[in-house]
């Protein structure tokens, strides 16, 4: 048994992490500032269920202000997985928030953290860094030119958690997650909108032609992925998790139909700055370091998020 922090639990992500590790029988001290990118309420629903466990104790904190030493008291290792989300939310005066919670925070956390006797800190990276590219699928040393502000601050805090690792000896390991989906999945992301939008009897707007490809990412996959990234991999890398197969959009919202039995009613505008046109994991890296090995593949894994919207 093990004891980890784990920031932005009350996130999509950092909750389903959160929970598995307490499941494999560690204590968690969580994280979260709960930054206004979505509802306070619909992150505190996150928080429900470890909320009544007694192996989870919860800070509101502030990663970019506040003091980290009594978070940090007993932990193991760190799973960094607060940030502020959203690739195309990031440009013009919302930057300054996406500098204190992706960069500035991140900094601070790991100077915190970095004579501490950790065995592990694991970041929470985006397929983001990577920008426009016809070179698919995308590789760890491949080129890293993001097309977004967001994009941007990610990619500055993997090179942070590379420098504390070289000068510091803590073992970083920054994980460059793929469009992840499923039950929680945050209110801008792309199925969360299309299967409330239609089971509300609304149309969607898709962001250009629909022909964007995305290399989509179950939940419970990623989670298996940081869980490994504990225990794995060798320190100050950076490795790619992706649901290992690329569809369309227009594709992906073909699946969806199927699985919620509805018709999607479909209305294309404008494409949107900081998004990419495509994106696919090369994910051997992580299969041959990590033991990576994503198992939920599109169909189900919407029909697991549908599950979940549709009983909200
Ligand atoms: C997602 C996350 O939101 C980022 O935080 C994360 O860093 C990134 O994945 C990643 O891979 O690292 P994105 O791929 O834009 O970003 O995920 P979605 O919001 O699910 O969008 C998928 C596609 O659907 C995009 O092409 C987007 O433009 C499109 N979309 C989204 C629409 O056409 N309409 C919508 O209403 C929402």
């Amino acid at each position: 048994m093990a004891h980890y922090l784990v920031t932005g639990v009350a996130g999509f992500i950092g909750s389903h992490v959160a929970e598995r590790l307490i499941e494999g029988g560690n204590s968690v001290r969580g994280i979260d500032c709960f930054t206004n990118y979505y509802a306070r309420s619909l992150k505190e629903k996150n928080l429900s269920g470890l909320l009544e466990n007694p192996a989870f104790v919860f800070d509101e904190l502030d990663l970019s202000r506040a003091d980290l030493s009594s978070a940090l008291e007993g932990a193991d290792a760190v799973c960094h997985l607060a940030a502020q989300a959203g690739v195309r939310a990031s440009w013009g005066r919302n930057f300054g928030t996406y500098l204190d919670c992706n960069i500035a925070a991140t900094q601070r956390l790991l100077e915190a953290c970095k004579e501490r006797p950790l065995t592990r800190f694991v970041y929470a990276s985006s397929s983001s860094v990577y920008g426009d590219t016809d070179d698919l699928p995308m590789r760890e040393p491949g080129a890293t030119c993001p097309v977004s502000p967001y994009g941007v601050t990610k990619l500055a805090a993997e090179h942070l958690a590379v420098l504390y690792h070289r000068n510091y000896g803590l073992p970083t390991v920054s994980l460059r997650f793929f469009t992840v989906y499923g039950p929680r999945q945050r209110p801008d992301m792309a199925f969360r909108r299309f299967i409330s939008e239609t089971l509300a009897g609304r149309a969607i707007e898709i962001y250009g032609d629909g022909e964007q490809t995305r290399d989509f990412t179950f939940i419970d996959d990623i989670v298996d992925g940081v869980l490994r990234a504990l225990g794995n991999g060798s320190p100050g890398e950076v490795f790619n998790l992706g649901g290992g197969s690329r569809v369309t959009l227009n594709e992906a919202l073909d699946t969806l139909e199927r699985v919620m039995g509805m018709r999607i009613e479909r209305h294309y505008g404008t494409p949107q700055k900081g998004d990419v046109r495509d994106t696919l994991a090369d994910n051997s890296k992580a299969r041959n370091e990590l033991g990576f090995a994503p198992l939920v593949g599109l169909e189900e894994g919407l029909a697991h998020e549908f599950e979940w919207l549709r009983s909200l």
